[in-house]
């Protein structure tokens, strides 16, 4: 399933310059010492085509999580929350996107492959904050069939999940890999306790009598925008009870709903896991009315949630 289209920006934000995206090269020794030691985000831009305008959705949480994964990896760091803000807002409007944006900023130490494990303080490092159209899939009927993963979910105490770096990532690129195969569209890990944590890209929640349980925060998780975002929506809007405690492989067997919560994935239901149906293996109720209200207010169209969203073009009077 294509998530993200193949096109590149025009231009790039490195070290404080935006620059054309195809000057920004770093020697091939660079690839491995920048990839192990790199940390990320990933934000999300709507575009809402009523008001011609493009929203940032709750990008101050991501640049705060962001400045939090910095600080575990002690890298030293000369930029501010409004600082990283303002470069991305630079940055999109030199892009001129009319579409839904993806934005990408990293941070990784410079160095060679033979210095791997150099992890002293005071390397210099690069920033740069890539960003690229965003296909949005919001196909409401297209649903997940998941496989609980062999593969365990990464613990704080031997790769922090919480920590958004890109090492982390071959966990969940071995249990995506292993669902492929096994003929899922992806996988569910579970802790190094064999509770229910997260999927590679997304949180997971399930739905048991009317209340939203989500697996807690020292579950093996990232601590995920999206996540809360849902906290607050369920909670607010939808009157109903959003409760964080470990969950059991088996309870997604028997839950009402089960749905992905992430920036890129969205909301994303789940049809079956290891393949019993959930329910009747169609999107749940409050799956569903969770997609649109999230869908809302990332486009700008729920005044009561304004302050999540940083305009691109024009400040809303
Ligand atoms: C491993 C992992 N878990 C959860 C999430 C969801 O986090 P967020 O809602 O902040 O995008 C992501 C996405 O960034 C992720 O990569």
């Amino acid at each position: 399933m294509a998530i993200y289209s193949e096109e590149v920006a025009d231009y790039i934000w490195r070290n404080g310059d935006i620059i054309p995206w195809g000057d920004a090269l770093i020697h091939v020794n660079s690839v491995g010492h920048a990839s192990v030691a790199g940390v990320f985000e990933g934000i999300k831009a709507y575009w809402n085509d009523d008001e011609q305008q493009l929203y940032l959705f709750r990008m101050r949480e991501h640049m705060q999580r962001f400045l939090q994964s910095i600080r575990m990896v002690r890298f030293s760091f000369p930029y501010s929350e409004d600082d990283l803000c303002s470069a991305v807002i630079d940055l999109i409007r030199a892009n001129t996107y009319r579409c839904g944006v993806y934005v990408r900023p990293y941070i990784f130490q410079k160095g060679m492959v033979r210095e791997l494990l150099q992890a002293v303080p005071g390397k210099e490092t690069e920033l740069v904050i890539d960003s690229w159209p965003f296909d949005a899939y919001q196909d409401p009927d297209s649903m997940l069939h998941v496989g609980i993963s062999s593969w365990v979910r990464i613990s704080d105490h031997i790769m922090p999940p919480r920590l958004k770096a890109f090492s982390n990532y071959q966990n969940g690129r071995l249990a995506a890999m292993e669902a492929h195969v096994n003929g899922y569209d992806w996988p569910i890990l579970l802790d190094d306790a064999g509770k229910v944590s997260e999927g590679p890209g997304a949180c997971l929640l399930l739905v048991r009598n009317n209340t939203v349980i989500a697996p807690p925060v020292t579950g093996g998780i990232l601590e995920s925008v999206t996540r809360d975002t849902v906290k607050v929506l369920v909670e607010t809007e939808l009157d109903i009870p959003f409760i964080e405690r470990i969950v059991d492989r088996t309870e997604l067997y028997l839950a009402d709903e089960v749905f992905f919560v992430g920036t890129g994935w969205e909301i994303k239901p789940v049809a079956s896991v290891d393949r019993l149906p959930v329910s009747d293996g169609k999107p749940g109720k409050i799956t569903t009315a969770v997609q649109k209200l999230y869908r809302s207010v990332a486009e700008g169209r729920k005044e009561r949630y304004m302050h999540w969203l940083s305009p691109v073009y024009s400040t809303r009077s």
